[in-house]
């Protein structure tokens, strides 16, 4: 209950900002939405800016300070851009991958077999902290002096280690390279560990935006560039080991968690630690999800267009060599373990149409728990049950709560998302006269539960994506709701569509007959 509710706060939280940033810069240029590929982006930034440090670094204890001074006064224009380049793009690197953790938390995707994004995005954060943290320790001033004895004290709470690290540090004479020299290769391995896990992090995706929008790209490197000219990283003195360091700056967004080492013994922090990493770990089960019987491929009707294989948002479909001895070159496979029963391949396979003969109606790949033979009756037995001048038949995804739409004059037929929703649906629905109007009532554009679910659907119906909604389908009949989880302002967009039908002619008889 209490995750629900801290996630219904977020939810909300991230729907209001939605609001605020695509009135600024338009849906597709807000950052909200494409925070996995800005992370993908500032990692570009702090790797290419990183090679260029190498170049110039001096990976030996004692020269190491003298090196990065030398990048940051004699080298500021070249080295020293640089050197404030890495530092603020790792910055952005950690706060978007923050947001973006507490963004798919909120919308839920990262449940039952979607954890596979969320655990490897946990490893991800923790080796983000481990380059930011290294990093920090190879400038060898003031606070890397203090971030190399306060970790060296916390892993010393740990019973592993014999001779105790912090030993290392006592006082000049006591100081050896050995250490250091390991903090320099895990801040050359880390990033390259984090690369390989950054991609499988999007192995269970397809079409994985890793790119944001091109203005985006300008706007946050000429952010970051200005920031780098305006105020410069510099160091803050060098280390002297024979000195307490006091009153050092620290980076909030990397070593925030220093302080606490001063208040809390080291043991006790590491039992917090692990709990606070067990909890993010169970996430994806709490509470337990119901088991839904992943898609179904039925070879009898499967023609190989491998329409679901491009539609599937989570890689769940691969086309595999025929097997029935069917005169065709390929047939769809489902991954069992990938299919998180969206449902939106079932809305791109062609032979999923309601018009076939009842008895005839097993499309290609199906959910065996929402069939189309059931989806064809639940419609029918819908828009039985509405009345009136303008009637609608709504389909909505299972997460619009759109339900509480139902009126006299209007139904809600519920679909896992709404790109399950062969177009076929709509013009059976306006051909057959079971409703004068159909509604679509999906998640907010970019942040579709199933990722793509509505993307598709509304280029299924612009033409765009096959299946497309046929051109004779009326599209004025027709509305398009993807709202966040927000009632009011559906029930709105439900009256004023309500209201346009009412203005339309009656449906020309003749021309449905024809359709019939
Ligand atoms: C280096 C850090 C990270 C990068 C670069 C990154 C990048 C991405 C990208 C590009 C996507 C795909 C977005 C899309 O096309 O829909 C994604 C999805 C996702 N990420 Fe991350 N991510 C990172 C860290 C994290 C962390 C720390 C978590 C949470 C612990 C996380 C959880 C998720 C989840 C749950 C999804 C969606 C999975 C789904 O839709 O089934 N990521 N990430
Ligand atoms: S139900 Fe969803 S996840 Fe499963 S195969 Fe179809 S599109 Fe992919
Ligand atoms: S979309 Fe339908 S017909 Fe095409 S490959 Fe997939 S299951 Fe077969």
């Amino acid at each position: 209950m209490a995750t629900f509710s801290l996630k219904r706060f977020i939810a909300i939280l991230f729907a209001r900002a939605d609001a605020i940033f695509n009135w600024s810069f338009g849906q597709s240029l807000n950052p909200l939405v494409c925070l996995g590929a800005l992370g993908w982006f500032f990692f570009w930034i702090v790797a290419a800016s990183g090679i260029y440090l190498y170049l110039f670094f001096d990976t030996g204890v004692t020269d190491a300070y003298a090196s990065v001074e030398y990048m940051t006064n004699d080298q500021w224009y070249a080295a020293g851009v640089m050197r404030s380049l890495h530092r603020y793009a790792s910055d952005a690197l950690v706060l978007v991958v923050l947001i973006h953790m507490l963004r798919e938390f909120s919308l839920d995707r990262m449940r039952g077999k979607r954890f596979f994004s969320w655990i490897t995005g946990i490893a991800a954060l923790g080796l983000v902290y481990a380059c930011g943290i290294t990093g920090y320790w190879l400038v060898w001033d003031k606070l890397a002096q203090m971030i190399a004895i306060s970790t060296a004290e916390w892993l010393d709470a740990l019973p592993f280690f014999g001779e105790p690290i912090a030993n290392n540090f006592l006082n000049s004479a006591t100081l050896s390279g050995r250490f250091f020299t390991l903090m320099v290769f895990m801040h050359i391995f880390a990033p390259l560990f984090m690369l390989l896990l950054m991609w499988i992090h999007i192995q269970r995706h397809s079409q994985a935006k890793v790119n944001p929008p091109k203005p985006l790209i300008f706007g946050t490197s000429a952010m970051l560039l200005a920031l780098s000219l305006l105020y410069p990283a510099t160091s803050q003195g060098p280390a002297d080991l024979d000195v307490v360091p006091t009153d050092v700056g620290l980076d909030w967004f990397y070593l925030a968690g220093y302080p606490l080492l001063n208040v809390i013994p080291g043991g006790q922090l590491w039992l917090f630690a692990l709990a606070v990493f067990v909890l993010l770990a169970l996430l994806p089960w709490m509470p337990p999800t119901k088991p839904v019987e992943p898609a179904v491929v039925s070879l009898d009707n499967c023609n190989g267009c491998a329409r679901c294989f491009d539609d599937c948002p989570f890689s769940a479909i691969t086309m595999a060599p025929r097997s029935d001895g069917m005169p065709y070159s390929a047939e769809a496979v489902v991954n069992l373990d990938n299919c998180v029963s969206c449902g939106i391949c079932v809305g791109a396979c062609p032979t999923a149409t309601p018009f076939r003969r009842a008895n005839a109606i097993v499309p290609g790949i199906e959910l065996p728990d929402h069939s189309i033979f059931d989806l064809r009756n639940r419609s029918l037995a819908a828009a039985s049950q509405i009345e009136g001048d303008a009637r609608v038949l709504v389909y909505a995804c299972e997460k619009s709560a759109a339900e509480a739409l139902s009126s006299a004059n209007v139904t809600v037929v519920t679909v896992p998302c709404v790109g399950m929703l062969p177009p076929a649906f709509i013009d059976f629905a306006l051909s057959r006269d079971l409703s004068d109007g159909v509604m679509l009532a999906g998640c907010a554009k970019e942040a579709c539960h199933y990722r793509l679910g509505n993307t598709w659907t509304q280029q299924r119906i612009d033409g765009e994506r096959d299946p497309y909604l046929r051109k004779r389908v009326p599209r004025e009949r027709l509305a398009l709701s993807w709202l966040p989880n927000k009632h009011k302002q559906r029930q709105r967009a439900l009256d004023e569509f309500v209201a346009t039908l009412r203005e339309l002619p009656p449906m020309d008889k003749r021309r449905r007959s024809e359709r019939e």
